[in-house]
């Protein structure tokens, strides 16, 4: 063999460092990134300083993360021109975005990466290394980076989110990301179960089954019920979760199958988005107020205990106060226990961009969303309240941010409990009592 034609990989003796924004995908998108990189050789950076290869895991799903992104962009730039030799790169829905712009007005970027390029990466940065510019933004119909088990960032090695599909086919009419995701398609079981089992062997005890709309996945026979069944069978200290479903997909035979297995968490997020069927109609959700209530019903005959969250949009086009008035008794009405609220941020290339006027002033956006808060803060403390005096299993997570001599844990609900350090260790499971609580956490002891 002629060694001297085999040129060291790009990576070995460079060290990368990734920023990561947006949504729990993303987090294992950099995963996956760290993952393909090792193979090039590349080592990974503890800081920002250390670091040769500096990424920026991007999030576009609304004008705020967009801008927040530019932001990061500028101190990133200030910092290479007294490193020369450092290569910056923005990955992710952002690049997928607004790759041309970012290369026509960042001269300090080095590499634009899409959600589907990630492969590529070695070769991007080979070409950075070399002077010139890596850009790939392509986006693919089949690629899910199956056979790849991500590197975990987070150190404490108890939870993991493991992507099973990606993209969207839904086009929600506010919605960017199938447009920087591309079409949905599913990753092969066997290749889900392996990276689960080796979590599982590896000291991991939950896992979070991520997709868009985890409720559309299938691969051959095999669809979202009976995947999320084989994952709780690999054992009964695997604590299994998933984000997100689609109000309209979801089955009873998905209630069935977590009703039957104790490991699957009783907590579901279906973002409503709106509790008004004129403003979901113009969202394009696919259903209406009354089938999204049908379907609180069936979860809670299905599991009565089970915790529900929720995403809502306040101020979209056109919403009047009836309108704004119907989320608000929506949210009563189902009594989340959490919510993620935001204020519509109109996305260019959307339907509703497209075919919409942004209508609703942006004090009038902000003084609704105020008071969407306001009832979740108190829909948050009431569902806490009920649950003093109550007794639960959480798994330890780790240390509390507030004292040292606390640890904290989460319930089969996904709330927070913080109870005495004891000799309790991340991944360990604890019986508590609940002893008090905010509308953010639970206090608790040990039974
Ligand atoms: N403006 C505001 N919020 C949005 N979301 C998605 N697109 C937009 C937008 N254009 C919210 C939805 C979604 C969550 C991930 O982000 O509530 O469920
Ligand atoms: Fe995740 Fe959506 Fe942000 Fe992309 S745009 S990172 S899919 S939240």
């Amino acid at each position: 063999m002629d060694f001297q034609s085999v040129k060291p990989a790009v990576g070995v003796g460079r060290k990368i460092y990734i920023e990561t924004y947006g949504c729990q995908m993303n987090v294992v998108d950099s995963e996956t990134v760290m993952a393909i990189m090792a193979v090039d050789g590349f080592g990974r950076a503890d800081d920002l300083r250390s670091a040769d290869v500096v990424l920026l895991n991007t999030c576009s799903i609304r004008e705020g993360a967009e801008q927040r992104i530019w932001n990061r962009l500028d101190e990133l730039a200030a910092l290479k021109r007294r490193r020369p030799g450092m290569v910056l790169g923005l990955i992710g829905c952002m690049a997928e975005r607004l790759a041309e712009r970012i290369v026509a007005e960042r001269p300090a970027v080095d590499i634009v990466a899409g959600p589907d390029a990630y492969r590529s990466l070695p070769v991007l940065v080979g070409e950075a290394v070399a002077g010139g510019r890596g850009v790939n933004v392509e986006l693919s119909k089949e690629e899910t980076y199956a056979e790849i088990s991500p590197v975990r960032l987070d150190t404490a090695g108890v939870s993991a989110f493991v992507a099973i599909m990606r993209g969207c086919n839904n086009f929600c009419s506010y919605c960017v990301v199938p447009y920087t995701r591309g079409r949905e398609r599913s990753r092969e079981p066997e290749t889900i179960l392996r990276e689960v089992r080796e979590l599982f062997d590896a000291g991991y005890r939950e896992v979070t089954l991520l997709g868009q709309n985890v409720n559309s996945y299938s691969f051959g026979e095999v669809d979202f019920p009976e995947l999320l069944r084989c994952v709780a069978e690999i054992s009964p200290l695997l604590r299994v979760r998933f984000a997100t479903s689609h109000p309209k997909d979801i089955s009873d035979r998905l209630l069935e199958t977590m009703a039957a297995a104790s490991n699957i968490c009783r907590a579901i997020h279906l973002p409503a988005q709106s509790g008004s069927s004129s403003v979901l109609e113009r969202m394009n959700r696919r259903y209406t107020r009354e089938w999204y209530l049908d379907r609180i019903a069936a979860i809670r005959r299905a599991m009565p205990d089970a915790a529900i969250s929720t995403d809502i949009i306040a101020g979209f086009c056109g919403e009047t106060p009836e309108e704004h008035a119907e989320t608000l008794s929506l949210m009563r009405e189902v009594g989340y226990e959490f919510a993620f609220m935001f204020k519509y941020s109109e996305r260019e290339g959307t339907l509703a961009a497209r075919t919409m006027a942004d209508d609703v002033p942006d004090g009038v956006k902000t003084a609704r969303l105020e008071e969407i808060i306001a009832l979740q803060n108190e829909l948050s403390l009431e569902s806490n309240r009920r649950d003093v005096g109550r007794e639960f299993e959480i798994l330890v997570e780790g240390t509390s941010k507030r004292s040292d001599d606390k640890v904290f844990g989460r319930t089969s609900q996904n709330k927070v409990v913080v109870i005495s350090r004891g000799d309790h260790r991340p991944g360990d499971y604890v019986r508590v009592r609940v002893t008090d609580c905010s509308s953010a956490t639970l206090q608790g002891v040990e039974i």
